[in-house]
């Protein structure tokens, strides 16, 4: 007699074959041979915006906030929350040299500056506005105007006042209602000089960072929450997209969110089990909110993990352009164990940044076809590389913006590219050591300097 239990374990190793298969067909992890690729072949159309960004808490100076607060604090381990127990502080002191700022991107070329607008210095009490905080952007706008660069305002990025954090944040649906109050006091003050708004800067790395691995604020680890809090952003910003449609300059505002696409792909793409985790974190990170605003549906249902859904019909339309972010991808292994599911790894021949990912030019490629999946416009509101020694720099200059200009040629609507950052500035749980800028900062002097790596995109935008 044949022991049909046999028959059963050959079943379900085939199966396994199949779907390892499969995924391995379907998700294909593109790579270009770069030897080959001749970076002359570059173009932008005429029209292509190129601007720099940078967020408030990152370069202005003397917040006080949820982040301000976490900077203070320690970790269950015992480690300071940012890296060597650094302090935002004066930052760039960018609240008091944005004209200087605003000189450097006049050198540079650039066209357009997105910029944070810090909700804790224009409200710093739940019932208190403070004027000077406002007239203090109605000034930097002027400026910026003045010097013909086109203000492109995000409404939040990361940061919010104590007392929002005091009520929960954004752990709470019915808190919605105060940053949708914030987002259209902001949007009568500057509507009528700004035209070109980000709403939300990445849900996914500030729910994953702050409830997943407790990187961020709140410092949370707790998956199910993160799912709660990143379907509570994307009702935030359909909330406010809707609201800031009604008011005067609304129709004619191109307003958005920004969406940071972090592929994950398997370390081994025989192995089954590094498809699952790839699968799960891709999900979670990325299909979720890509399906949500195609379809209206928000669905994380991750096994043991977590476990939540939920519908907007009005996600819908609630974009006139999606903000794509990128950096790179990450290679992940499955683990096992509960606590850890994955190992994050790198491959001997990557190109690594001073953050822990690598130079992945093929991947902005990638991102820009999975978000042209919601059918919109789409601007790449940041992309840059930490590179302390600035001997990276150009490289990566070199294969994002080949990568992008491949996209334009194979009829992406790609519209504009942000270079991240401005300046070196303070890198969230990283402090100073990440070294963003196109410009160095002497953070002792506050003396900016172009960096030689920075020229080749100086090169670029002026040229086209
Ligand atoms: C954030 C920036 C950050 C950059 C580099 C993005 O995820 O929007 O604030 O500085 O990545 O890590």
């Amino acid at each position: 007699m044949i022991d049909i239990g046999i028959f059963k374990i050959f079943f379900i190793i085939l199966i396994i074959i199949y779907f390892t298969y499969y995924f391995h067909k379907k998700f294909p992890e593109l790579t270009w041979d770069w030897n080959k690729i001749s970076f002359d072949d570059m173009k932008f159309p005429k029209n292509f915006i190129w601007g720099t960004a940078t967020a408030a808490h990152q370069i202005e100076g003397n917040c006080t906030n949820n982040w301000s607060e976490f900077e203070k604090g320690i970790k269950g381990n015992g480690d300071p929350n940012i890296k060597g127990s650094q302090k935002s502080g004066l930052a760039c002191d960018s609240w008091n040299r944005y004209d200087e700022d605003i000189k450097l991107m006049k050198e540079l070329g650039v066209s357009h500056y997105r910029f944070s607008i810090e909700w804790s210095k224009i409200q710093p009490k739940e019932n208190i506005i403070d004027k000077s905080a406002i007239n203090h952007y109605h000034k930097m706008i002027n400026s910026l105007i003045k010097n013909n660069i086109i203000p492109v305002i995000t409404l939040y990025h990361f940061t919010h006042p104590i007392w929002f954090e005091k009520k929960g944040a954004f752990e709470k649906k019915s808190n919605i209602l105060f940053f949708r109050d914030f987002c259209e006091l902001i949007f009568n003050q500057y509507s009528s000089k700004v035209n070109f708004w980000c709403t939300i800067n990445e849900p996914a790395v500030m729910t994953s960072m702050g409830y997943f691995n407790g990187e961020f604020p709140p410092g949370k680890r707790n998956p199910q929450l993160s799912a709660i809090v990143l379907n509570n952003l994307l009702d935030a910003h359909v909330e406010v997209y809707h609201a800031l449609k009604k008011l005067n300059n609304g129709s004619e505002s191109q307003i958005g969110i920004v969406k940071n696409i972090n592929h994950f792909d398997p370390w081994r793409r025989w192995n089954i089990l590094d498809w699952v985790v790839t699968w799960a974190v891709n999900t979670f990170f990325n299909n979720s909110t890509i399906q949500y605003f195609k379809t209206g549906k928000y669905s994380v249902k991750i096994p043991g993990i977590m476990w939540y859904s939920s519908r907007n019909d009005l996600a819908k339309n609630a974009n006139d352009f999606i903000g794509l972010n990128y950096y790179s991808h990450n290679y992940l292994q499955f683990n096992w164990s509960f606590k850890e599911p994955f190992i994050v790894k790198y491959k001997n021949q990557d190109i690594m940044t001073d953050m822990p990912y690598t130079i992945y030019g093929e991947g902005i490629y990638r991102a820009i076809e999975d978000i042209s999946k919601l059918n919109l416009p789409i601007y790449i509101t940041e992309n840059g590389i930490a590179d302390a020694k600035d001997n990276r720099r150009e490289l990566f200059i070199k294969r994002y913006l080949y990568a992008v200009s491949e996209a334009i040629k194979s009829g992406y609507d790609v519209r504009g590219y942000f270079y991240w950052s401005l300046l070196d500035n303070f890198e969230w749980a990283f402090g100073y050591d990440m070294k963003f800028g196109l410009h160095e900062v002497d953070f002792t002097t506050q003396i900016r300097k172009l960096r030689t790596g920075s020229l080749y995109f100086k090169k670029i935008i002026n040229k086209t």
